[in-house]
């Protein structure tokens, strides 16, 4: 029998016990040994739920009992959560968590640590939910130089772009929906201003380039300007507007970002709706690859938490290798990388644009008519290099809004 604790009896703490009481023989043939909840951490008291048999407030408990042998983080936050984590990595007990800021800010250093003490530390429910997307890039698609990961990364913001497109929905009221369903984080502008979806793009590439991304090098926009007008373009471009987290590699240059993007319905990404998440991965041998599924709730998440729980007591006593350097990687210029914008400008009608104002300005451009809006022209741009458009836009006059258009 193998021991375990639960840090945290919240939304997904709850869940990775349902999971193990619910699918108890599964686990146990597939860790080859019996999982046992032993404890579960929280401050709360729980009564009439059976947890608080096992439920105890003092992490020092779990800490020194021997017995304990994977310890499972899913409180969230950055302390305490890194300091219990370290701590229990350092006592000789396996971890794994869901804790994407924890992850994001001490991935190298509490791998390094497993690797230091002959255990494993495992982050799958980390980025993405229930898709397994960690495991694949670091056990299956080894031989590959991934010059691409591109994501849907946060369901609350899909869930919300999505509503906003087939429904006309204003922002506030949808948010205020995926809040009550669970999806979103306890301060939602993590998610609407794509700070959620920033940290588990950096541990994606921190993965793939084996070296730390810190998430604040990481240029970040969240969805908040985003209008039904916009989605009105993105449609008249057979396109929608989504939420990505995108990393690049061109020419020997590592580019990182999370920005609202137009997604062509040719794309992959574009039929990633709702709730759902999706990473798009191109390698140079695999070529394109996508993994899709819910990336949030309490379920989803916990059943990749578990996943990592029979992991560790398959690996016991053997670190399984995994390559994240802690020293920081050396990103390209933002300013250098190049994109096409949709720009949107006042305008009582197409006649009444300086056409060679534009073309000074942005180069050649492509007009673009939306059905029902007036008092505006649109135009799609050639590929511009961030600092080149910042700039253009700055000295040009009656600009509404700017979006992304690239995949
Ligand atoms: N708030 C996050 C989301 C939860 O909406 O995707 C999962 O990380």
């Amino acid at each position: 029998m193998v021991n375990i604790a639960v840090l945290g009896y919240g939304t997904v703490g709850s869940g990775v016990v349902e999971v193990i009481q619910t699918n108890q023989e599964i686990v146990n043939k597939r860790a080859g040994d019996e999982v046992n909840i032993k404890y579960v951490l929280d401050l709360r008291e729980f009564e009439g739920d059976p947890i608080q048999k096992i439920l105890v407030h003092d992490y020092n408990v779990i800490l020194n009992d021997e017995d304990v042998k994977v310890v499972v983080e899913v409180m969230g936050g950055v302390e305490p959560a890194h300091t219990f984590v370290k701590q229990a990595l350092e006592a000789g007990k396996s971890v794994c968590t869901s804790n994407k800021e924890m992850v994001a800010k001490h991935g190298a250093e509490l791998i390094q640590i497993a690797k230091d003490n002959n255990v494993n530390f495992l982050y799958e429910a980390s980025v993405g939910g229930g898709i397994p997307i960690i495991r694949p890039l670091t056990s299956s698609l080894t031989c590959d130089d991934i010059t691409e990961v591109s994501g849907i990364l946060n369901g609350t913001t899909n869930y919300i772009l999505t509503k906003m497109r087939d429904q006309g929905a204003a922002f506030e009221d949808v948010l205020k929906e995926a809040q009550e369903m669970g999806y979103a984080e306890r301060n939602p502008e993590a998610d609407v201003e794509g700070y959620d979806a920033c940290r588990k793009i950096a541990i994606l590439t921190s993965l793939v380039c084996g070296q730390q991304v810190d998430y604040e090098d990481v240029h970040t926009e969240g969805i908040t300007k985003i209008t039904q007008q916009d989605f009105e373009y993105a449609k008249a471009l057979k396109g929608s507007i989504k939420l990505l987290g995108t990393y690049q590699r061109i020419e020997d240059k590592v580019y990182v970002m999370v920005a609202p993007f137009v997604v062509s319905e040719k794309h992959p990404l574009y039929h990633v709706n709702d709730v759902f998440n999706a990473v798009f991965v191109h390698g140079n041998m695999l070529d394109d690859a996508m993994f899709y599924g819910r990336g949030a709730g309490k379920l989803p998440t916990a059943s990749a938490v578990v996943s990592d729980i029979v992991d560790e007591v398959k690996h016991m006593g053997r670190n399984i290798m995994q390559i994240w350097e802690p020293g920081k990687l050396e990103l390209g210029n933002f300013d250098d990388w190049k994109h096409k914008f949709l720009v949107r400008i006042q305008s009582e009608d197409i006649d009444d644009v300086n056409m060679d104002d534009v073309k000074n300005a942005f180069g050649d451009v492509l007009y673009v008519k939306a059905p029902g809006i007036a008092n505006e022209t649109a135009f799609v741009t050639a590929p511009m290099a961030e600092g080149a458009f910042k700039e253009a836009i700055q000295n040009f006059e009656g600009v509404i809004s700017t979006v992304r258009v690239g995949f």
